[in-house]
């Protein structure tokens, strides 16, 4: 699903963040969307390139799930792209890779090339409010779920971008 936000040669180069789940139709799309609603917000375009992408398959080309969307939506937040899956060259593409839950955790160290640029983290690791957990997968849930997601995902996405923003001098 990708969302890169235009760079130039006269920024700061990008931080580029990878945001990764099972089916790159909720969860992911959604932290993607919610990291960049606050980059945008901070007028911080320029500083950041995001994408999202699938550990599985099954969902590869479609838009993110129309009940993460409308959730999405309803907080001024707009999800878009289509599904992609995780490549091997994204450990070389982004320096961030951040799994959604531990299983896709997982996945991605089994899949990583030995000598890797990316770091590869659980996202919640940065939840003041969750540190480990994973995100619930809403798919097969209410739409309670999605809200909760998004709760999940801006709060992460917040505390996040302060890590990775310097201290002022
Ligand atoms: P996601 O949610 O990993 O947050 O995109 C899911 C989407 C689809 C399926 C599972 C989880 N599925 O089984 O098709």
């Amino acid at each position: 699903m990708a969302t890169p936000i235009a760079s130039d040669s006269r920024s700061t180069p990008s931080i580029r963040v990878l945001f990764v789940c099972l089916g790159n139709i909720c969860r992911s799309p959604a932290a993607e969307a919610a990291f960049l609603h606050l980059v945008a917000e901070a007028g911080r375009h320029r500083e950041f390139v995001a994408d999202s992408a699938g550990t599985g398959a099954w969902h590869v080309g479609e838009p993110a799930d129309g009940r993460m969307r409308q959730a999405a939506v309803r907080r001024g937040i707009e999800i878009r792209g289509v599904a992609r899956q995780v490549t091997r060259t994204d450990f070389e593409d982004f320096d961030w890779i951040l799994a959604m839950d531990a299983s896709n955790l997982d996945t991605l160290h089994r899949m990583a090339p030995a000598a890797r640029h990316a770091r590869v983290r659980l996202f919640r690791d940065f939840d003041p409010d969750g540190r480990g957990r994973d995100v619930p997968d809403p798919y097969y849930g209410d739409m309670h779920g999605f809200d909760e997601v998004l709760d999940i995902v801006t709060r992460t996405a917040r505390a996040f971008l302060a890590e990775l923003t310097p201290p002022a001098a």
